[in-house]
């Protein structure tokens, strides 16, 4: 049975409102990256799990719109209730999931972490959240490469290959190249760009990148 993140993780476990890579630094590093492109209108986080980063960054940005999206019900649930809870009105959480978002508008930034390891057509999957950044703006992701795939089938714990057996099969693997050939942009490092690229977490394994899309001339 393919891993189901509603019945195997959010209604099967306590699971904690952190984030999967990079975990507490995660909302800083997204404010040094708003604080150099430009502080967005609206911000998309898709596959958004426990949103720390939305709930971190929305009371420090107020004028910003904070939309997160993720294809487990039970997280979104939980996380609008503690959106009400915070008194934060400028974060809202809706269902949907890639590869085809049902998702209707573009974002000033498009952020999708720790997501694209679980999704199937990967390529459309990018092509998607690509159309969804409004011109001039941003879209940050982190992505499964052939380095992913070696920790997954060598060194991941055994509870953790379930999740990741599109990686394991090398069916959801990108690189630098795969994704200018998708969006028509090369990449570059988001890690570098946030001043991250020490870190433990940024490793050949665990690439996180940037684009811009470019606005009419
Ligand atoms: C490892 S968590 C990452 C959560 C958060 N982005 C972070 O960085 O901590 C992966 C999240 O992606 C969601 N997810 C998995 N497959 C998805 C899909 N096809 N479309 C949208 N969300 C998906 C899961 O429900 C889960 O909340």
């Amino acid at each position: 049975m393919p891993f189901d993140w509603e019945a195997d993780f959010y209604a099967a476990t306590d699971w904690d409102r952190g984030a999967y890579v990079g975990g507490e630094d995660m909302p800083g590093h997204l404010e040094t990256f708003i604080e150099r492109v430009d502080v967005p209108d609206t911000v998309a986080d898709v596959g958004c799990g426990p949103a720390l980063v939305d709930f971190e960054l929305a009371p420090r940005y107020p004028q910003t719109e904070f939309y997160g999206y993720d294809l487990a019900p039970s997280v979104v649930e939980a996380n609008r209730e503690h959106a009400a809870e915070a008194g934060l009105s400028n974060v809202h959480f809706a269902v949907d999931s890639l590869p085809d978002l049902a998702i209707d508008r573009e974002f000033d930034l498009v952020y999708c972490m720790a997501t694209l390891y679980f999704v199937d057509d990967v390529e459309r999957a990018l092509a998607e959240l690509y159309d969804r950044v409004a011109p001039g703006g941003h879209l940050v992701f982190n992505y499964p490469n052939r380095h992913t795939r070696t920790w997954v089938r060598e060194e991941a714990p055994a509870h953790k290959r379930e999740a990741f057996e599109r990686v394991a099969r090398g069916e959801n693997l990108l690189s630098y190249d795969a994704i200018e050939a998708v969006i028509g942009r090369r990449p570059r490092s988001y890690w570098t760009a946030v001043g991250a690229r020490d870190e433990t977490y940024a490793t050949r394994r665990s690439p996180a990148v940037f684009v811009r899309k470019p606005a009419p001339a």
